[in-house]
């Protein structure tokens, strides 16, 4: 059995919803229990769920370091995980932790932290609920400054150029994976961003950002969106742009996939 998840070879016929493939099509979001698929740039459970299944185990511990509305906290807990989250805002971690609590499941611990993820002090986190290592940490950063997540100057989706945007999420990357244990595993979904006349390839400037640490590159997962609340109930104009001009609407985001090997 891998030493990273609990998945039994022997079983391997029986996991027909494990997702192998490079291009993951998702058609509906899982809006069960004490998901909400209100708060507006969040990712469907889906994501965290199938990448905590092939990369943990039972009782390993994950981070996100931008928790939003709690989606991978909660699949945490739902797959016997144990998880820290931290979101700058807080009333959206109050929000969240009020939402995770509704299906809180014995023998897992939820922690959840207002904060700064390029600073925050993730060892007084971690050693508060008594570990030294992490086995997973999942990242969705703003993408940049498509959604505006808040104006406090320290959000990623407040910085005002590319390079600042690299910057901090990079810190991001360094406080957060310090902790990741060596041949464990850590993701990142992000989208690209189309200014200016032209595609800023953020999903690979972000990709770049791990590759610059020696993190391994273990996957580029390609998922399709649908409607995004900022584009809601304006396909024909938008297809008309495309149209009579050069450019393709966006319809796929991606999940990368890295191991620690140093
Ligand atoms: C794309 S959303 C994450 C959504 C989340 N995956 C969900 O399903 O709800 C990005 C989040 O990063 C937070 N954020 C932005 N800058 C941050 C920072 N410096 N430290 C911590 N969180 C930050 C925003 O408040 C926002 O909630």
């Amino acid at each position: 059995m891998a030493k990273y998840n609990d998945l039994d070879p022997k079983k391997w016929k029986e996991y027909s919803d494990i997702n192998t493939d490079s291009l993951w099509l998702i058609e509906k979001r899982d809006n069960s229990g004490a998901h909400s698929g209100d708060y507006h740039g969040n990712f469907v459970p889906q994501i965290p769920h199938q990448l905590f299944t092939r990369y943990t185990k039972k009782g390993d511990w994950i981070l996100d370091p931008f928790m939003g509305s709690g989606t991978s906290l909660i699949e945490a807990q739902r797959l016997g995980r144990n998880s820290i989250g931290i979101d700058l805002q807080p009333d959206v971690v109050q929000e969240a932790e009020e939402r995770i609590r509704t299906e809180q499941r014995k023998n897992c611990i939820v922690r959840t932290v207002t904060g700064d993820s390029r600073t925050v002090n993730i060892e007084e986190v971690m050693s508060s609920v008594g570990i030294d290592k992490l086995q997973f940490v999942m990242m969705h950063p703003p993408y940049w400054d498509i959604i505006k997540f808040s104006d406090n100057e320290k959000d990623l989706s407040n910085t005002s150029t590319l390079d600042e945007f690299l910057e901090s999420f990079g810190q991001v990357i360094d406080n957060s994976t310090k902790y990741l244990e060596k041949n464990r595993y850590c993701a990142c979904v992000i989208g690209d961003k189309y200014a200016n006349s032209q595609v800023i390839p953020l999903g690979f400037y972000c990709m770049n950002q791990f590759m610059e640490r020696g993190f391994l590159l273990k996957a580029i997962l390609v998922k399709n969106f649908g409607e995004t609340k900022g584009k809601a109930n304006q396909q024909g104009i938008w297809r008309y742009r495309a149209i009579t001009n050069d450019f393709y609407i966006f319809k796929h985001e991606y999940i990368f996939v890295f191991k620690k090997v140093k």
